[in-house]
């Protein structure tokens, strides 16, 4: 008995000493690949900015990632959804955000990170990109990276999102490699894995091909500045629309000779509601996985401009809505096998040479000369930015989330419980881990054309919990020792 005891004990010290972690994501030519087994990596993921504009407050200090009893709550409810990845667009790199990336890791729920904010100075200025790009913007955009750069869970960061559009000038793209440049120069510069740069495009059709040619050549004279991945924000695919009434068939030919990583950074029309999410099929399928690596669905909590999946009432519990099941059903047929196959030819390729005969029909700068670095901000790479900032995951003890949450027929789902994943596993659809299954729904159809919606969003209510760890662990270790 006492033997036994102690055997458990002991794996129990096993358990919180080693930090289970999802594999480091990296590029291939045109695949993600998972550097510990091999196999191709496709995002099954949402974006995720709960409280909308007003859950990023750096003066309150709050931003998507800062309250460890949400991130749980919404992992949890992620995994049971069969999401890989989560897109978050504005952080503050001065929060410690350990708690909630540990949680995602321990879900097996990757991260991709925008660098930039809406706030002043925090972004490149499509119409004067000279101006802002300085060392203090650089500054806050490497206190980013490295606020999130020891994570295995981190998959990449954009370095920038629908910066270029119609009211863009012509030297846009250039300064958007130089950040690109900067970024991977600052991630090499201080030894970590070669973590994915890339950029988020607004879906401008006219713009979108000279977009992706202009920053995914190669250039002899430097290999930093051409993005990893091509991100794009489309919302053509509107209620029960096809392959080819959605135009996603043009975009596969358009992007069918890539050599770089292409997926959805935003996708989930809502033109027709409740969303039915038909395209995820298409998606997902031989139809287009030769070219397309998944998507983010736009987005996880409902905001006013009506894309959710979650609602956060007021008084801080979650109702499910009823595209959360649609969704998870579509998820639930995903052939998860043939997503993870890999690939040889697609990871093979290599960038074609930069030549301004790729930039017909855009008014892009007629050059690749990438913009040279600002200065003070060659020290910021060299010497790195001064700061505590984290060093990695840690482990996950508390796993029950401590919110109320309802299903779509308003009956409370009991049990959600985090579902701690073993080492190297991500979290796959129909892993569904924990709480009663409410029933799915309806099927409306139509099509339509929508707009991107990122630039958009407002304010909820954000809920608050119970703050958790070190007591969590005290009574594990209490119960062992009473046991003994
Ligand atoms: C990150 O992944 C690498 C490769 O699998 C592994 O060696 C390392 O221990 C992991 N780090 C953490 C903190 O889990
Ligand atoms: C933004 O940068 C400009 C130019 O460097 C500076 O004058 C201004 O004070 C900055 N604004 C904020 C809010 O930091
Ligand atoms: C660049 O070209 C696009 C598409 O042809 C056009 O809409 C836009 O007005 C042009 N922008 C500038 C700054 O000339
Ligand atoms: C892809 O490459 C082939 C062979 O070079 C070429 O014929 C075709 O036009 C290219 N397709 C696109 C959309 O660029
Ligand atoms: C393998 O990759 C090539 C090049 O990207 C692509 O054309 C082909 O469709 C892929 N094969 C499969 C089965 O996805
Ligand atoms: C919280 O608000 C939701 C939505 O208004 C409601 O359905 C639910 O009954 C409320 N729960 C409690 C405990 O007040
Ligand atoms: C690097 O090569 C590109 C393309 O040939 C050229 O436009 C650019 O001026 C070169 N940059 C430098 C710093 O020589
Ligand atoms: C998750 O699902 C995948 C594919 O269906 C399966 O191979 C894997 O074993 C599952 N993992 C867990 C922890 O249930
Ligand atoms: C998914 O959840 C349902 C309801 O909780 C359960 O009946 C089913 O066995 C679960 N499937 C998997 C693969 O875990």
């Amino acid at each position: 008995m006492a033997q036994f005891s102690l055997a458990l004990l002991a794996l129990l010290a096993c358990f919180t000493s080693y930090v289970l972690a999802v594999s480091p994501i990296e590029v291939r030519g045109a695949d993600f690949v998972n550097v510990v087994d091999g196999t191709r990596f496709q995002m099954i993921g949402v974006a995720y900015q709960p409280g909308g504009s007003s859950g990023f407050n750096p003066e309150a200090g709050i931003d998507p990632l800062s309250d460890a009893d949400v991130c749980l709550r919404d992992a949890v409810l992620m995994q049971r959804l069969g999401v890989n990845s989560v897109r978050i667009y504005n952080l503050n790199p001065d929060l410690d955000h350990t708690e909630c990336a540990s949680i995602f890791n321990a879900a097996g729920i990757y991260m991709i990170l925008d660098v930039n904010s809406p706030l002043p100075n925090q972004s490149l200025n499509r119409g004067a990109p000279w101006e802002s790009y300085n060392a203090d913007y650089l500054e806050r955009v490497f206190k980013v990276v490295e606020s999130f750069m020891h994570f295995n869970n981190t998959l990449g960061f954009f370095s920038g999102n629908e910066v270029i559009n119609e009211d863009s000038v012509p030297e846009v793209p250039a300064y958007i490699r130089a950040v690109t440049r900067d970024i991977k120069d600052y991630i090499a510069a201080r030894g970590i894995r070669p973590i994915p740069v890339g950029y988020s495009a607004a879906d401008v059709r006219p713009l979108l091909m000279g977009t992706y040619d202009y920053m995914a050549c190669g250039l002899a004279n430097e290999t930093t500045s051409k993005i990893d991945f091509f991100g794009l924000n489309s919302y053509s695919w509107c209620g029960d629309a096809s392959f080819t009434s959605s135009g996603y068939d043009v975009l596969v030919e358009d992007f069918s000779n890539t050599t770089i990583p292409i997926f959805f950074s935003e996708y989930g029309c809502n033109q027709v509601q409740p969303r039915t999410f038909t395209e995820v099929q298409a998606l997902y399928s031989d139809q287009m996985t030769g070219v397309f690596s998944g998507g983010l669905i736009y987005e996880y909590t409902q905001e006013p401009n009506d894309y959710g999946l979650v609602t956060l009432n007021d008084n801080g519990t979650v109702s499910i809505m009823i595209d959360y099941d649609n969704l998870r059903q579509q998820y639930d047929e995903i052939d998860v096998a043939a997503l993870e196959r890999a690939n040889s030819t697609a990871t093979s390729l290599t960038a074609p040479d930069c030549a301004t005969s790729l930039l017909a029909g855009t008014n892009f700068t007629r050059t690749f000369a990438i913009p040279a670095l600002p200065s003070g901000a060659d020290d910021l790479i060299r010497n790195g930015i001064d700061g505590n900032f984290p060093t990695g995951t840690k482990s996950i003890t508390n796993t029950n989330v401590g919110h109320t949450v309802y299903a779509v027929n308003g009956q409370e789902i009991t049990g959600l419980e985090l579902n701690i994943l073993a080492n190297d596993q991500s979290n796959l659809p129909g892993n569904n881990t924990s709480g009663s299954t409410p029933e799915g729904g309806s099927s409306p159809s139509g099509t339509s054309t929508g707009s991107s919606p990122s630039s958009t969003a407002n304010a909820a209510v954000k809920a608050d919990g119970i703050k958790f760890g070190s007591v969590m662990v005290g009574a594990l270790s209490l119960g062992f020792y009473l046991q003994l």
